[in-house]
């Protein structure tokens, strides 16, 4: 599972990939937005060995800026590197799509995630104040930024 390729994403996919969605989020994503997703052409890819989806993500890119929209690791496989694997290979996409920077939103509450991108030399440039759902009301974003 460890060096399970990792390829696009299919329609076929959302299901197992919701599966993982809402095992991992507190508020997941629908299964209308992952095939929204495919069908604009963001760059959604799997972590996937033997018809087992372990991870996923999906990039936006435009005009020399990448989006990191979602990143997910089943949580039976968090921790073995396989989050790493993942924001590795989005940042090399990002690359090939010659965006000068990469962004995304975190809550401050997920330090695994924090850990990770700050791990990889991502910084904080904002945040969005009560962005996300939370147990307590609403939660904050957090913006970070890699240069490319
Ligand atoms: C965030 C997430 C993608 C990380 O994936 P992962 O496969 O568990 O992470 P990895 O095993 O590749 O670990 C990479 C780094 O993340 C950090 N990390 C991972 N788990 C951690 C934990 N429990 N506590 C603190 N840091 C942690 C460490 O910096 C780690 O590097 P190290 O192993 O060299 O110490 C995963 O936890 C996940 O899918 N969480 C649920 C969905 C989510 O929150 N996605 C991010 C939305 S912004």
């Amino acid at each position: 599972m460890r060096d399970a390729p990792i390829r696009p994403m299919h329609e076929d996919d959302v299901p197992a990939v919701m599966a993982v969605e809402t095992s991992a989020y507190y508020s997941p994503w629908s299964a209308a937005i992952f095939r929204d997703c495919l069908r604009v052409g963001y760059s959604c890819w799997v972590l996937e060995r033997g018809g087992d989806i372990f991870g996923y993500g999906v990039l936006s890119s435009a005009v020399g800026e990448a989006h990191l929209l979602n990143l997910c690791v089943a949580p039976a496989h968090q921790g073995k590197g396989l989050g790493r694997r993942l924001l590795t290979h989005f940042i090399d996409v990002a690359r090939g799509h010659k965006a000068e920077a990469m962004f995304l939103e975190v809550r401050p509450s997920n330090h695994a995630a924090i850990a990770l991108y700050e791990s990889i030399g991502f910084n904080q440039v904002g945040a969005r104040r009560d962005y996300y759902p939370a147990p307590k009301g609403r939660e904050d974003a957090l913006i970070f930024a890699l240069a490319l």
